[in-house]
Formats: structure tokens, C-alpha cells, sequence
């Protein structure tokens, strides 16, 4: 009889779902193991309205599976031309549960993101007064700042100040991958959280180099040394309701990853309550995973937990090399090698 694991349905707080025949190759990895989903809004145009929100989520529910109940909860990114009433409209639309800062040239498709926090305090203002959250990327683009400090001087330059300024705005610290920011958000009010995805519980910055240089662990945040993974697993593991799952599954096609200049994201949405299910494991936590994947989320986003259940077991499976993505490939977080977790559907 092998081990199992029945937990309420998880929710997925990051998730790059992306758009088109993209989007119709990866939904229905997100789609089998979480409930509902906060869906990035970095597509090639953002989505920086209500109106384009409610059609990029038209699109995704298209794109399911039939008979699947999944719920994508859409953002709006943030650009220094939001204005605040969009925020009014945002709050009303039902749709929409949160806002993406993306500090201009941080990560992926950020280039229409903020140069001058103080240039959206109006937007943000609004978003206080209407309890709206706000997500950050948090990482400074400063680029005298050594690329593994760009969080925790996040923190330091702009998070502190923010907080400040905005003592009501709801914050949440997204993949966060440091020691620093575990200590800031656990040491904040209930208004901060940060979510954290699998890879950066799994992996340190040795897997970039790990038999030659990896691409597909090349990530922003960028995966941090081994005293830092520790402590975010450590608190990913601790029952803290500051700290919430956000796989951050970002895909990218195999021939954009393997390049001169590769994307940023790792593809782990295929196996995504899985491998946080070995995390947690391995810390000898695993009673933990239920409150970090599917109570502290909706908590924080107060929404209602999830009724559904999900059932998992100790039966381990090999990852694909690659699978389809539109009309290129993707090479997925664990590729040809074992999973130890698998769902139990049906
Ligand atoms: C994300 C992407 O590809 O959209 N990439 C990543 O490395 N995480 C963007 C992001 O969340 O930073
Ligand atoms: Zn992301």
C-alpha cells in the first residue's frame, strides 16, 4: 500500500499561463492539480485593463479541458500610465483580485513596467483605499547591484518605503528567494505575504552549473545559495500564514531557453503540487503542505477555501524530455528524470 496524501485542493497563487496556442498547451497542467490560479498579466501587450482582463480570462476558460472547474483569477500589470479610476473598475469587476508591479527591465515582457514608484502613488493610493492587493517583483534593476542582492535590496530601497507610505496596501512578496526576505515578511504585519515556488525550495544556484551551464534552471529571481534555499523552505514548511504556494511556472520554448541569450522561467506547472509535495518531504513536513497550498492563499486573498479535495501518492514517475508548447517544445523542470509524487485522478 503506498503512501498517500489527501489534501484540500490547492490553489496557485504565479502562474504564467501565457496566450494563444502557448496557452492551449499549459492550462491544463495548472488545471488538474489547482482550483483557481492568479494569472500573470506579462503578455506581449500586457493586459493593463479591466477589458483586456476579461478577455484574456474569456480566453483561458476556452482553453480548458471540458468539465474542469478551474478558476483563473486575473491581475492587472502596472504601468506608470494606470490610472487610478481603472483601480475603482477593478474592485468592481469580480474578475480582477490584484495588481503586478514589475520594476521596468526586471524580468520577462517588464519593459512597460514602473521606472519611478512615485510616479503610480495616485494608482496605489486607490488601491489602499479599495483593498486592492499589490504583487511585486522585488528585485532592484539597478545594475550596479549584484545580481544575487537584487531582492534584498528591493527590500531595503523600495519595500520598506513602500510599507510606509502605504501602511493599509495588502503586499505580497512574490517568489521570494532569500533569507532576508523571509525574516522581513515573517517580522511584517498581516497586510505583507510572499508566495514561493517549487524550484527555488528544490534547487540551489549549483543546479545552473551542474554538469555545464543549465538554461532550464536560469530563472528571475535567479535560484540563490544553499543557506538562503534553506531558509525559505523553512518557512514555506513552518505553518506561518505570511507564506503561501506561487509555482511561478513560467514556459518558454525550448529554442528561446537554449540560447545565446536565454529566457528567463522554468516550466513546472506539469508537476507542480508534486514536487512541492517532495519539498515538503524532505524537511519532514509534509502535514505542512496543506496549509501552505491551499488554506493560507485564500486566507490572505480572502477568498473561500476550496471544498474540492486532492488526492496524491508516493508512486514515482518519469518527466518527458519535452512536450508541446504551440509549435515549439518545452523542456519542463525535471525533464527524464523521477518525480516521486503523482496524482491520483478520477
Ligand atoms: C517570468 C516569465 O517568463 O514571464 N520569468 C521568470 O523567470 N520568473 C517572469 C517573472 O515572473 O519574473
Ligand atoms: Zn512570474
Amino acid at each position: 500500500m503506498s503512501t498517500r496524501l489527501d489534501i484540500c485542493r490547492p490553489d496557485d497563487w504565479h502562474v504564467h499561463l501565457r496566450d494563444d496556442a502557448t496557452l492551449a498547451s499549459v492550462v491544463a497542467d495548472t488545471a488538474r492539480r489547482f482550483a483557481r490560479a492568479i494569472v500573470m498579466p506579462n503578455l506581449k501587450p500586457p493586459v493593463t485593463t479591466v477589458a483586456q482582463a476579461e478577455d484574456y480570462r474569456r480566453r483561458i476558460l476556452a482553453s480548458l479541458p471540458p468539465g474542469t472547474g478551474f478558476q483563473p483569477l486575473m491581475t492587472l500589470y502596472l504601468t506608470e500610465a494606470t490610472p487610478a479610476e481603472e483601480i475603482r473598475r477593478a474592485k468592481a469587476s469580480g474578475t480582477v483580485f490584484a495588481v503586478k508591479y514589475y520594476p521596468a527591465g526586471a524580468t520577462t515582457n517588464s519593459q512597460d513596467g514602473v521606472r519611478d514608484l512615485a510616479r503610480v502613488y495616485g494608482v496605489l493610493e486607490a488601491m489602499e483605499q479599495h483593498d486592492l492587493p499589490l504583487l511585486l517583483h522585488g528585485e532592484v534593476t539597478d545594475p550596479g547591484i549584484d545580481i544575487f542582492d537584487r531582492e534584498r535590496v528591493f527590500i531595503e530601497r523600495h519595500l520598506v518605503p513602500l510599507q510606509a507610505r502605504f501602511p493599509g496596501l495588502r503586499l505580497v512578496l512574490e517568489h521570494i528567494t532569500t533569507r532576508d526576505a523571509v525574516e522581513f515578511v515573517s517580522a511584517g504585519p498581516a497586510n505583507l505575504a510572499a508566495t514561493i515556488t517549487v524550484h527555488h525550495l528544490l534547487l540551489n544556484r549549483n543546479a545552473l552549473f551542474v554538469g555545464g551551464l543549465n538554461p532550464h534552471h536560469y530563472c528571475l529571481p535567479i535560484l540563490k545559495r544553499e543557506t538562503h534555499r534553506a531558509a525559505v523552505l523553512q518557512a514555506a514548511t513552518s505553518g506561518n500564514p505570511h507564506f503561501f504556494l506561487g509555482t511561478d511556472s513560467a514556459p518558454h520554448p525550448r529554442h528561446a531557453k537554449e540560447s545565446a541569450c536565454g529566457c528567463a522561467g522554468v516550466y513546472t506547472a506539469h508537476a507542480a503540487i508534486e514536487l512541492y509535495a517532495e519539498a515538503f518531504e524532505q524537511a519532514g513536513k509534509l502535514d505542512q503542505l496543506e496549509a501552505f497550498a491551499s488554506f493560507h492563499g485564500p486566507d490572505f486573498y480572502r477568498l473561500p477555501r476550496n471544498r474540492e479535495r486532492l488526492l496524491l501518492e508516493k508512486r514515482p514517475w518519469t518527466v518527458p524530455t519535452e512536450f508541446a508548447l504551440g509549435d515549439a517544445t518545452c523542456v519542463p523542470m525535471r525533464a527524464d528524470k523521477i518525480v516521486a509524487w503523482s496524482l491520483v485522478e478520477g
